[in-house]
């Protein structure tokens, strides 16, 4: 049994810290297994920015809980560009996590971070083939039981968003990036960025996806949301291998509240939603 929760897009710059505050009384009462923080630490990557989220992120180690983090497009500088091509994560790895591409194992679960944020194509993100190469070797010596995770911060697949938008952007070199994850065994798949709470089997968005399970994050504190949706986070409980219960803390204007668990499970072949208990 492991329990993650799921947190991306914090802002700091663009955040409201209410929020903050009730997150940090609220997540070491949750007593996760792991908090991820799927990218967007800052708004602008300003020092200021980065010293109010590496804040956060300390006092939530220091309250005994792991975590990992992997960048955003918000993570590198947009106006200095000077900055942005010749140390463009450099503030990131001072203040968040000199490691870009982190890893967390026990014996539930084993989880990759891959850096998907790059100088040159700022919004949309990519993965290169050394993190596919890395990818295929970091599951490789995973044991079958385990539940294999990968984070990044630009999603691996198209979304719907509202009405009239179509489908969102996906990262880049996504076609061999996913052949890595299959290869993989990759079962969940965690990103961010679009602000926006969603999940679906792959297979379902793509005919020709692997088997994985993709759980999008909103923002957990940014004040930019996107249409009628709040601030929120995902709990992701994996009760056995191949189960996954997902619900969605959303914010009220005064606290979070839990959502309804949704249950998953892996057939072999495709994870199926369940029927929720009424
Ligand atoms: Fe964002
Ligand atoms: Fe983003």
């Amino acid at each position: 049994m492991a329990m993650i929760a799921h947190l991306s897009d914090v802002h700091f710059g663009a955040h409201d810290p209410r929020i903050v505050d009730a997150l940090e009384a609220l997540l070491p009462a949750l007593r996760p297994d792991l908090v991820v923080i799927s990218g967007d630490f800052t708004q602008r990557a300003r020092v200021e920015q980065y010293r109010m989220a590496c804040g956060f992120v300390d006092r939530i180690e220091q309250a005994g809980l792991a975590v990992l983090a992997v960048p955003g497009n918000h993570d590198i500088p947009l106006y200095d560009v000077a900055r942005r091509f010749a140390r463009p994560l450099h503030r990131y790895r001072r203040y968040i996590d000199e490691e870009l591409c982190p890893w967390f194992e026990t014996d539930e679960i084993a989880v990759l971070g891959i850096n998907t944020a790059r100088s040159l194509t700022f919004k949309d993100g990519r993965i290169s083939h050394e993190q596919m190469a890395l990818i295929r070797e970091r599951f490789r010596e995973v044991s079958p039981g385990k539940t294999r995770i990968l984070v990044t911060h630009h999603p691996l697949f198209a979304m719907p968003i509202g009405e009239s938008e179509g489908l969102t952007k996906t990262v880049g070199r996504r076609g061999e990036a996913l052949e890595a994850i299959g290869a993989a065994g990759v079962h969940l798949l965690l990103a961010g960025h679009f602000h926006h709470a969603y999940s679906r089997s792959a297979r379902e968005m793509v005919e020709t996806a692997g088997p994985e399970l993709v759980i999008q994050a909103g923002t957990a504190t940014s004040t930019r949301v996107r249409g009628d949706e709040t601030q929120s986070f995902n709990w992701i409980d994996i009760p056995a291998p191949e189960r996954v219960e997902l619900t969605v803390f959303g914010w009220t204007g005064t606290g979070f509240e839990r959502g309804r668990a949704v249950p998953f499970a892996f057939d072999g072949r495709l994870w199926r939603q369940e029927s929720i208990p009424a």
